[in-house]
């Protein structure tokens, strides 16, 4: 794949829009660093955000929106997180909260759990494509996995180059460090990452700062986990691959994308069938199969 850069502009947006419709990420400029952006409702399109990256685990991904109207849509944002809201949006802050039931945003992009971490960008270039999509955008920071985030579209390219259609440039990113993240799901606040924004009233009432991704609340199903399973012992819902069908199956032909798309869906259903425990079939350890697999080994640990 050949990747191209167009200097911001309302063309450059418009092909932008048009690649991401098509389920497409694009490289584009927030305030804080570039991020990789997709339609965060298409599945398949947020399975190509860690594709491109080549990320070997799935962790939850921000929801980019307009304004507050729009985070109001996809998660509830309560009294206490619409002040910060209201102070700091648009700008580099995301706030992981409960997330709607029925507001259509991908399993992938939350990483199976029942919140969501949104951010009203102020950059006009991410503002402009989210005008131009008209649907909320997943985008984590635009770089490899184990690489540093990308301040410069320069940086994009050295990283994804060959590996994304577009990357949008607007050169250097104002703030060059990603946002602060606060969760506002269990009544407190509770900072997640330190950024460009000062909590200090929050980091006061709060004992510890957990690290993005290594929070205990990744999803894992309640029920046991068998994994590279050939066929189901009576008692087990078998998520299939490839030629094990299963009860339902991650992807009939193999197509590793899908598989990543429809992964946290299907854990969410064998966990709620009548069956007992749940199985896996092997699933390959290359490309997004890492990814899977990692997930799959994390919740047969449990
Ligand atoms: O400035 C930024 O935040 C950039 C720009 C592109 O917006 N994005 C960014 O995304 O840094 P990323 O994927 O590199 O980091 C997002 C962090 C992850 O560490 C993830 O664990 C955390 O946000 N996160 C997202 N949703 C979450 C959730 N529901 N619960 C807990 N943590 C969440
Ligand atoms: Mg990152």
């Amino acid at each position: 794949m050949q990747t191209r850069v167009l200097s911001f502009s309302k063309q450059a947006i418009a092909e932008a829009a048009q690649l991401i419709l098509a389920g497409e990420p694009v490289a584009v400029p927030t305030e804080t660093v570039y991020g990789l952006a997709a339609d965060a409702t298409n599945p398949e399109a947020v399975a190509r955000i860690y594709e491109a990256k080549g990320r070997p685990a799935f962790n939850p991904l921000i929801v980019h929106v307009p304004d507050i109207a729009g985070a109001q849509q996809i998660g509830t944002v309560g009294a206490d997180t619409r002040e910060l809201a209201e102070q700091h949006w648009p700008g580099p802050l995301t706030l992981v909260v409960p997330l709607r039931g029925g507001a259509g945003i991908a399993s992938l992009v939350t990483a199976g759990l029942a919140t969501v971490g949104l951010r009203v960008p102020a950059h006009p270039a991410m503002q402009s494509l989210l005008q131009a999509v008209g649907r909320p955008l997943a985008a984590p920071s635009a770089n490899a996995s184990g690489a540093i985030s990308p301040t410069r579209a320069e940086h994009v390219v050295k990283s994804l180059g060959g590996r994304i259609p577009l990357v949008i440039d607007d050169g250097p990113t104002e703030r060059g460090l990603e946002s602060t993240i606060v969760a506002a799901t269990d009544g407190d606040l509770r900072l997640l990452r330190r950024g460009p924004i000062e909590v200090a009233a929050i980091e006061s009432t709060s004992g510890t700062i957990e690290a993005p991704g290594q929070l205990a609340s990744h999803y894992a199903p309640s029920k046991l986990l068998r994994l590279n399973a050939e066929k189901a012992e009576a008692d087990e819902f078998l998520i299939g691959f490839g030629p094990i069908a299963g009860h339902s199956t991650l992807t009939a032909s193999g197509d590793l994308v899908e598989a990543a798309a429809k992964l946290f869906d299907l854990l969410h259903q064998a966990d709620a069938s009548g069956f007992a425990r749940i199985a896996a079939a092997p699933v390959p350890d290359r490309g997004l199969g890492a990814a899977i697999n990692d997930r799959l080994r994390r919740a047969a640990a449990v």
